[in-house]
Order: structure tokens, then sequence, then C-alpha cells
């Protein structure tokens, strides 16, 4: 039988395309783990964002000379990436945004004022980032919804046998939920809930701000109806995000943002909408952080995202396993198996940001905190935690740089 080596990701080749890990910090390698907050920038994507500012930058889709024609199809090509990078049927269902959160409030406003009512349910989880939980339960108040949770288990894996008792409250209208958790790591089992949102005749909302950068995603085999992710969670620039929509609800839902750019005609009497994607797109875009956004994609799927995804899973199970060994420290979440590059923990009678803080000393950046999880933290019975997150650059010395360093934190203040 032929045997298959799937390519490995080459971590230490890959930290040579970012500057900062150059760096020392305290006289120390900077160990970055923290791309859960926002990943470092290659200089393949800064090389051509400078590039196009210098060369082929103005305001896009206006004018016809030359120039303008070159931004926009510089827009436009970044567009085309983002389209098959999560396997979308057309780019027109592809809106820029300024980020995830500008994309979850996109639908939770321009879809949920005008569909929902009272007798319906949004149904969220309790491993939500407030970016996909605030709008919901913001918009439900305003239309007067019913707003639910689908809760965790012991393990922060989402307890679905609470389905049933749900769709016996009222009519289930929207389901909104990550694909992996950025507090826990947690992958959730999208595919099942988008069956069973559009079973009860809902739509089925995914926040993809931690999944798409570091696994491979298909919007057709996940079934779902929209798709939000962030540029700067990818190699990419900030400033600029993505929110895929199935077409048909994209056509009949109203704009989100008025302005330039979004309409078709405008009199004293009455304003018509631009086609898509154009109707959720008012004003100036980020022009040259879409191009950016788009060089972001072609340079992680180069590495290839199965890589990717092999790598931190490599990592995290290396992490974990070392973190069990520390009997003062609580990790949070499933098994590594079942887990993103994720790791989320306390050290006993230690406040976060102090193990954060002393951390920096050691030259390794972790984030302590909410994590913009409230809702989990009170499940978890925490203020907050300390987070470890992986990304393409990060190498197992890092995982055992953190573990040695924990030591010191507990010497220091355990
Ligand atoms: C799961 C998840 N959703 C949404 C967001 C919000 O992303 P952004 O700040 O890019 O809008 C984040 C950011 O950390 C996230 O981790």
């Amino acid at each position: 039988m032929a045997v298959t080596t799937q390519p490995k990701l080459d971590a230490q080749r890959i930290r040579a395309d970012f500057a900062y890990l150059e760096e020392l910090v305290n006289g120390k390698p900077f160990a970055y783990l923290d791309s859960a907050v926002s990943t470092q920038k290659p200089r393949q994507v800064l090389d051509a964002m400078r590039e196009f500012y210098e060369h082929s930058y103005t305001n896009v889709h206006r004018s016809v000379y030359r120039l303008a024609e070159r931004a926009t199809e510089g827009f436009e090509g970044a567009r085309q990436k983002v389209a098959a990078f999560v396997n979308a049927p057309s780019e027109r269902e592809v809106i820029f945004t300024r980020s995830s959160t500008e994309a979850l409030n996109l639908v939770a406003y321009a879809w949920g004022l005008d569909n929902l009512g009272k007798g319906d349910l949004v149904v969220v989880t309790e491993l939500e980032h407030h970016s996909n939980f605030v709008p919901w339960q913001y918009v439900a108040k305003r239309t007067g919804a019913t707003f639910r949770h689908i809760p965790i288990d012991d393990q922060g894996e989402l307890q679905l046998d609470v389905l049933d008792s749900l769709a016996r409250e009222g009519t289930v209208k929207v389901v909104a939920n990550n694909l992996v958790s950025n507090s826990l790591g947690t992958i959730n089992p999208v595919e099942k809930l988008a069956a069973w949102a559009h079973e009860q005749g809902a739509i089925m909302v995914v926040d993809a701000a931690q999944a798409a950068p570091h696994r491979p995603i298909d919007v057709q085999a996940l079934g779902c109806d929209f798709l939000a992710f962030s540029s700067h969670k990818m190699c990419g620039p900030s400033g600029v995000g993505a929110l895929w929509g199935r077409r048909e609800l994209l056509e009949e839902m109203s704009p989100f943002n008025l302005g330039g750019e979004m309409i078709r005609s405008v009199s004293i009497d009455k304003t018509t909408w631009n086609e898509l994607p154009y109707k959720f797109e008012a004003g100036t875009p980020a022009i040259a952080e879409a191009y950016g956004f788009g060089v972001a994609i072609d340079y992680i799927s180069e590495i290839g995202l199965e890589a990717i995804e092999r790598h931190e899973q490599e990592l995290v199970t290396y992490a974990m396993g070392r973190l069990a060994g520390l009997d003062w420290v609580t990790v949070y979440g499933p098994p590594a198996d079942r887990r993103a590059g994720i790791v989320s923990f306390n050290v006993d009678g230690v406040h976060p940001h102090d193990v954060s803080q002393l951390l920096d000393w050691e030259g390794i950046a972790v984030r302590g905190g909410h994590h913009c999880t409230q809702p989990l933290m009170t499940r978890l019975g925490v203020s907050a935690t300390t987070r470890a997150s992986f990304y393409v650059y990060t190498i197992p010395e890092e995982v055992d740089r953190l573990v040695d360093g924990l030591h010191k934190v507990k010497k220091s203040l355990g």
C-alpha cells in the first residue's frame, strides 16, 4: 500500500518572514503566543501593500483613468481571492467589512431587524465572542424576540441535547455560533447546527474569526448562510474583514450603512440600492487593506491550510501535555484532539494579568483577560484566564519557554 506523507510546515523558515520575531525583548528572543488576538504580518504582505499604495492607489469603482482601473482591479481581485478561499459560489456574495465584528453586526441589523419579532428565538452559544453575542442579544431585545443560548459541558463543548427543548420555546429564526472558540479553542459542530437551524427554518450565522486563519473553510460544505472573518487574524492588515452571505438572503436584506457607492439612483423622493455586493459597501472602503488581505490569503494558502491545521494540532498536543505536568495549573476546554491551537489556563492563586506581565519579562507574549467572552468566564467560574495561541511561526521551543516561564511565575507569586 502506498504511504503518502503530508507536507509539513517549516515554522523556522516561515519565521524569517516576520521582522518582529527577530527582535529581542528584555534581551530574550520574542515568543509571540498571542496570535488569536491578531497575527504578526509577513514582509510579503507589507511589501505588497506598500507597492500598491505607491503605484496602484486611488479610489475604486469611480473613475476610468488607468490608475483607477488598476486600483479597482486590485480591490476586486482581492474579493475573488476571499471568495475562492471559503469556496463561495460567487464573489458577489463576499462583502468587505471592517472586521468580523462589523460583518456580524451587519447580519444582526440588516437581517435581524426586518425578520425577528415576538415568538421568535435567537439562539447563540455560551462560547461566543461578544461580537457574535451582543449584537444578537441587542437585536432580539429591540424586536421582542427571545434570546437563548446553548450551554457547554465541563469540557467546553456544546450540549446539543438542549436543541429539542429550545425548539419548543418558539420559532427558531437564527442560530449563531463560532466555528472555533477564541477562549477555549473548541471546534464546534457547525455543520450539525446548520442542519438543525434549517430544519427549524432558521438561518445559520458562523463566526469564523478563529477558524478561517487555521483550517480550510468551505461555506458550501458547512451549510451555513453567513460566515464572518477578519484579515488581521490571518497575516493580513487590520481594518478589513469579510462577510460571505447566501445570495438570496443578501438580495432580500435592507442595507446596513447608507451613503456613496451603495446606491443605484437617488432623487429627492427616493433612493434605490446598488447590486451585490456594493449594496453593503457604503463609502470608500479600506482599499489597500483589502488588497493586502488578498495577499495574506495567497501567503497562507501557499503554506497550506491543512499544513497549518496539523502544525497547530501538534503544538497544542505538546502544550497540553506539558501543562498537564503542572498540578498548579488548571487548563480549560476539550482535549487536544478536539481543539484548535489555543490553550486557556490559570495558575493557582495568580491573576492572569500578573501571569502575562511576568511572562513578558521573559520575552513571552500571552493574553490575560476575559477574551471578550464574559458569559463563558462566568460558566467557568473565573473572571479571566491566561491564553496562549499559536500560528504558522510558532515553534515547540516557545511552548517550553512558556512552561519555564510559568515555573518562574509560580516561584514569584504562586
Ligand atoms: C471568535 C471571534 N469572533 C469575533 C472576533 C472579533 O474580531 P474582530 O475584532 O476582528 O472584529 C474575535 C476577535 O478576537 C474572535 O476571536
